[in-house]
């Protein structure tokens, strides 16, 4: 097994990086010599992170922007040439959560809203990322979205998420295809259920409740655990891995858990 150092040096943009799977994701990268810039709407949050992995000895800027405004989007893209002068990849990362409820309970605001930023910002991430690794001398990169498993099923009360997710996975196999002759790979990671403040003022037990029904060890994703599986698709190792769609979920989404006792328990003693 050759050689994670492969993404020494390689610039990237983390959207949505200032906390939670985006944060550990920048963690990783910075943690392997990679270049990184950490976008955010949370100014406070996103420095705060910028000076912890400055402080571990990582090559990590900032550059606060909201997904879903264009402008901002090629805003960010231009930082990242002006600052290392070059982009090898995005991280398309930026994502917000819905109430759980019936699709008739939406309003259409909410659903723009939510769309705007899960699925358009993932589009303008891709549009403006990707045009410009085109314009390198020698393109060559990689984009990574994340997804949700709520990209590959459905899941009650959770239509405009699912649907956002869904959309991000289209995109994802569509430029996959598109961009393979220009050597850039794009694929989506899908996380089951992971312990971030994506789950806001969710009590720990309903938490937990969620992690025994959703995950079949029983315990919640590790952002980390999204973290090293980004660092892979990062490296020169998967550069023939392209337009996956790879859920990291502990086996949720391969079928039901169905509780039978064992026959030989004894042999777990
Ligand atoms: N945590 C999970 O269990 C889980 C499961 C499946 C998918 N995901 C996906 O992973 C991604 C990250 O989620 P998380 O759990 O780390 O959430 P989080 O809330 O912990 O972090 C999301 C970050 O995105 C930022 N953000 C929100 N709106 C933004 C915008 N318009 N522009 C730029 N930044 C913005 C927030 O400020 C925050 O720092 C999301 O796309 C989410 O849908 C998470």
């Amino acid at each position: 097994m050759t050689d994670f150092l492969s993404v020494k040096g390689k610039v990237v943009i983390i959207t949505g990086a200032a906390d939670g799977l985006g944060k550990a994701i920048a963690e990783c990268y910075s943690e392997n010599g990679m270049k990184v810039i950490i976008s955010d709407v949370n100014v406070e949050k996103g420095m705060q992170t910028v000076v912890e992995l400055q402080n571990q000895g990582g090559y990590v800027e900032f550059f606060a922007a909201d997904v879903s405004k264009e402008e901002q989007v090629r805003e960010l893209i231009d930082f990242a040439i002006i600052t290392y002068g070059r982009l090898d990849g995005i991280v398309n990362n930026a994502g917000i959560s819905a109430q759980n409820r019936p699709i008739h309970e939406f309003s259409l605001e909410e659903y723009e809203h939510l769309m705007s930023i899960n699925l358009k910002g993932a589009f303008l991430g891709m549009k403006y990322g990707i045009e410009t690794i085109l314009k390198s001398k020698s393109p060559s990169g990689f984009v990574v979205n994340i997804a949700s498993m709520a990209g590959i099923e459905g899941n009650s009360a959770m239509g405009t998420y699912v649907a956002s997710k869904h959309g991000v996975v289209g995109l994802t196999k569509t430029a996959a295809l598109d961009y393979a002759k220009y050597n850039i790979t794009v694929n989506a990671i899908c996380p089951g259920t992971f312990r971030t403040s994506i789950w806001g003022g969710a009590s720990e037990e309903v938490i937990q409740q969620y992690a025994s029904i959703f995950s079949p060890n029983g315990r919640l994703g590790d952002p980390k655990e999204v973290g090293y599986l980004a660092l892979f698709l990062a490296s020169d190792l998967a550069r023939y891995i392209s337009g996956a769609v790879i859920p990291i979920d502990a086996g949720s989404g391969v079928g039901k858990v169905t509780p039978v006792k064992w026959e030989h328990p004894e042999i777990l003693e």
